[in-house]
């Protein structure tokens, strides 16, 4: 598990240390830095899938750098991702993750017009000769790297009659897309995976298999609903559709086009927890979209079913909803205490300010910045008044 962030001289944050969770929960001002978290994630993340980190290991440095556009975000140009104000004597891009007692940090040069930053100092987990790294071997990575990953961005897929049946990201990888745009294929495919017994296993599923699970965990959001994910023959094409049952039966089928919205919006987030295994990682931005406030609120309990099946979950949120789910979670008993890290960004663009309030065992915070999530209380003043 990722313990810590540290980012230098990266976008909005000059200096940004930020403790991570099995739950971590990214709130705050629009603009302050939120995303960008989860951007040095994923440009980690796409620069070691491409090779760029490769083989940087401690006392010199073989890997190119980092690479600004890719299948998990695009960053555009180092004058992009430079923070403006940077510090230090000469202008230059670390990012750090710390895992246990290993810290991997990766110092890139700044290139204003190029989308690939050199890299010119790597400090990671030393390997003397006859010991073995945190890797196993002479690669030393973050496990991140390797283990289950998932990126869901804002801007997901909307309802569309058909999916692409990308058989490479679906299923080699298990990939579901930064947009979601693999999740039906994804199902089809893994349909009679079993969910393992444990916080995942929807109790009143039709069985344990993905797709009834899928159904079950959509359920909580919108009663009733079941799923079918079935490829297209001769085409490219994978097709979702959602049954209701009523008086036609579960044999009526309808299209995402025909049924809101929020559902197709959300079945992404939702496969994303439920691929979810001991050691994944998955960011997940906004899983609040388009859904009613108690969908929000069961939303953040599959999250934090996932987080109990020990994956870490990283999610920026604008939904008191989601906090409160995740708050519940902890009363509840499926979370410690400690594994839910709510951080409240802010920033106003031109700084980082990070507070980071404490979950106790009761679900309840230990501070309540100004700000934070109190805009209900404030109209309600005002409405009262
Ligand atoms: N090179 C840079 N130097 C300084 N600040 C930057 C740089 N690039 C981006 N920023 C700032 O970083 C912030 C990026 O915001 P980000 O996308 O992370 O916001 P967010 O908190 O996710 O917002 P939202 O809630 O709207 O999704 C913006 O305030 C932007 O002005
Ligand atoms: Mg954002």
């Amino acid at each position: 598990m990722l313990d810590r962030l540290t980012l230098t001289n990266f976008k909005a944050f000059q200096h940004l240390e930020l403790p991570l969770g099995p739950l971590t929960l990214l709130t705050g001002l629009n603009s302050s830095g939120k995303s960008s978290v989860l951007q040095a994630l994923g440009l980690l993340h796409q620069s070691h899938a491409a090779g760029d980190l490769d083989r940087a290991g401690a006392g010199h440095v073989s890997g190119s750098g980092f690479l600004l556009n890719g299948e998990l975000v695009g960053l555009g140009t180092g004058q992009d991702v430079l923070h403006e104000d940077f510090t230090g004597d000469e202008p230059a891009i670390t990012l750090a993750v710390d895992e246990g007692p290993y810290r991997y940090s990766w110092t890139v040069a700044y290139e204003p017009e190029q989308n690939l930053l050199p890299l010119i100092d790597a400090e990671l987990p030393a390997t003397t000769e006859g010991t073995e790294g945190p890797a196993g071997d002479a690669a030393v990575i973050p496990s991140y790297f390797t283990a289950g990953f998932q990126y869901l961005h804002a801007d997901r897929i909307s309802p569309a009659e058909f999916y692409p049946r990308d058989h490479h990201a679906a299923i080699g990888r298990g990939f579901l897309g930064v947009r979601g745009e693999h999740t039906v294929n994804y199902l089809r495919h893994h349909a009679r995976d079993e969910i393992p017994e444990g916080p995942l296993r929807h109790p009143r599923a039709e069985s344990a298999l993905l797709l009834d699970q899928a159904a079950a965990w959509m359920g909580e959001l919108c009663p009733g609903v079941d799923l079918q994910a079935a490829a297209i023959e001769g085409t490219d094409s994978v097709r979702l559709s959602y049954g209701f049952g009523g008086a036609l039966g579960t044999n009526h089928r309808r299209r995402p086009t025909n049924v809101g919205f929020g559902l197709t919006y959300a079945l992404p987030i939702v496969v994303a927890c439920l691929t979810t295994r001991p050691g994944s990682l998955v960011l997940l931005e906004n899983p609040e979209a388009h859904l009613h406030p108690r969908a929000q609120t069961r939303m953040a309990g599959l999250a934090a079913a996932a987080a109990a099946r020990g994956g870490q979950l990283i999610v920026e949120t604008h939904s008191d909803h989601v906090l409160n789910g995740a708050r519940l979670a902890v009363k509840s008993g499926a979370l410690a205490p400690e594994d839910v890290l709510p951080h409240y960004f802010r920033g106003d663009g031109t700084g980082a300010d990070v507070v980071s309030p404490r979950v106790d065992r009761d679900g309840l915070l230990d501070q309540w910045p100004e700000g934070f999530f109190d805009e209900l209380e404030n109209t309600l003043d005002q409405l009262l008044s």
